[in-house]
């Protein structure tokens, strides 16, 4: 056991949406839209669109509200996009901002000054950029030492990332790193799209992974870590440099994010359980041995089948404790923001598990214990 986690960091936007606020602003849209083209839909040549529901929104997914980085163009129906200004380039990156207010609480509960870190990585669902890297830009703006650099696996950014952060460590080339999750998902949803307009929300996470022997009071041993992909197109989002050489599909609705969510519901929670039950075989755990499991946060039935697989009973939430009511799904940063949370309480020698799943498939695991 080589790396623990020394503390983490959380920011959030100063503004949140209401489920109400949501489906107002949605509501308005398919009506405005049904009346626009009602000639075309009464032909049968065009569908109406379908309202959305606040009580179908609670019951299918848990979320009850979501951190906005902008409330006001994300509702305005005749936008409903967040209004993010070009900055230019002597300014700081929108990104790197908030990873920076992410890192800067991590380090300060941390004790540790930013010059000790050696590494930065940002590992995010989506990147504002692909150079250079927003890594780069958070080292270089938090003084911290070493190199930089980014990388994205979806809702498993964090997860993958803390790995990475590990094997640095192990390997010698860093004893402090940082990591850095900034997840500004309203960017890349789809506020017009019934099926996933509710879905997510905007926060960033820092975690300060470090070498045992640097260990702050209150930190995390990292007792093992497993990682697992299966290719998958039921959550995708087809953005990329390479969309400017088609310009007819170029704002097509798969530049945002999709997803078959109900294929994603079934195929994941097999896959998630089955990987964490594994890794606990490996690693001589027994689910009485689990004190806390901080899950993603995509979907509160998801977890609740999940944490029922790998404890063998439904799990309280003290076990596995929810925050998507009021975040919302924040890809990378959710089970790092219930483990910011939620981990305070337990005590020394106490084992949890952090672990994240979505696009790609992805899914990773971060088995943890309280240090003395
Ligand atoms: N308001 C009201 N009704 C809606 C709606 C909305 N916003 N969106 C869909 N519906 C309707 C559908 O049209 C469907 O109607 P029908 O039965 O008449 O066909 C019905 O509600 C059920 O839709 P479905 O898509 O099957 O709902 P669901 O129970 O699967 O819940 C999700 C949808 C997205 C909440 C759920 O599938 C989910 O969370 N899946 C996992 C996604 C995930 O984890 N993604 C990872 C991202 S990191």
């Amino acid at each position: 056991m080589t790396a623990v986690i020394s503390a983490t960091g959380l920011w959030t936007p100063p503004n949140s949406i209401t489920n109400t606020e949501l489906v107002a602003s949605f509501n308005a849209y398919v009506e405005r839209y049904n009346a626009e083209y009602a000639t075309e839909i009464a032909a049968g040549a065009r569908q109406a669109l379908q309202p959305s529901s606040v009580a179908f929104i609670e019951k299918a997914s848990g979320i009850k509200h979501r951190y906005a980085l902008d409330k006001e163009g994300s509702l305005d129906v005749n936008r409903m996009v967040p209004r993010i200004p070009q900055r230019p380039h002597e300014q700081i990156s929108l990104m790197a901002e908030v990873s920076v207010k992410a890192a800067k609480q991590a380090l300060e509960r941390a004790g540790r000054d930013p010059a000790d870190v050696g590494a930065v990585i940002c590992s995010c669902s989506s990147l504002q950029r692909p150079y250079p890297a927003l890594a780069i830009e958070v080292q270089n703006e938090l003084g911290a030492s070493g190199f930089g650099y980014d990388m994205n696996v979806a809702c498993s950014s964090a997860t993958f990332a803390i790995q990475n952060a590990t094997d640095i460590i192990r390997a010698g080339h860093a004893r402090s790193v940082l990591v850095v999750n900034p997840e500004l998902c309203t960017g890349h949803l789809n506020f017009r799209d019934r099926d996933t307009h509710f879905i997510f929300g905007d926060a960033a996470v820092a975690i300060l992974v470090e070498h045992v022997d640097m260990a702050p009071p209150g930190a995390w041993t990292i007792l093992g870590t497993r990682l697992k992909t299966v290719f998958s197109n039921n959550i995708r989002n087809d953005f990329g440099f390479l969309n400017r050489g088609d310009e007819a599909h170029r704002d097509d609705p798969d530049k945002l994010i999709t997803q078959q969510g109900r294929k994603v519901f079934k195929e994941v929670i097999p896959l998630v359980a089955e990987m964490i039950i594994e890794q606990m075989a490996t690693m001589d755990l027994k689910p009485s041995d689990m004190r806390r499991l901080w899950l993603h946060q995509a979907n509160s039935n998801m977890n609740r089948l999940i944490a029922e697989r790998v404890l063998g009973h439904e799990a309280s939430q003290d076990e596995a404790p929810t925050v998507l009511d009021v975040y919302g799904n924040t890809a990378g940063a959710g089970s790092i923001i219930a483990f910011h949370h939620h981990n305070a309480d337990l005590k020394a020698g106490d084992k949890g598990l952090i672990c994240s799943f979505g696009a790609g498939y992805s899914a990773g695991s971060i088995f943890v214990q309280k240090a003395g």
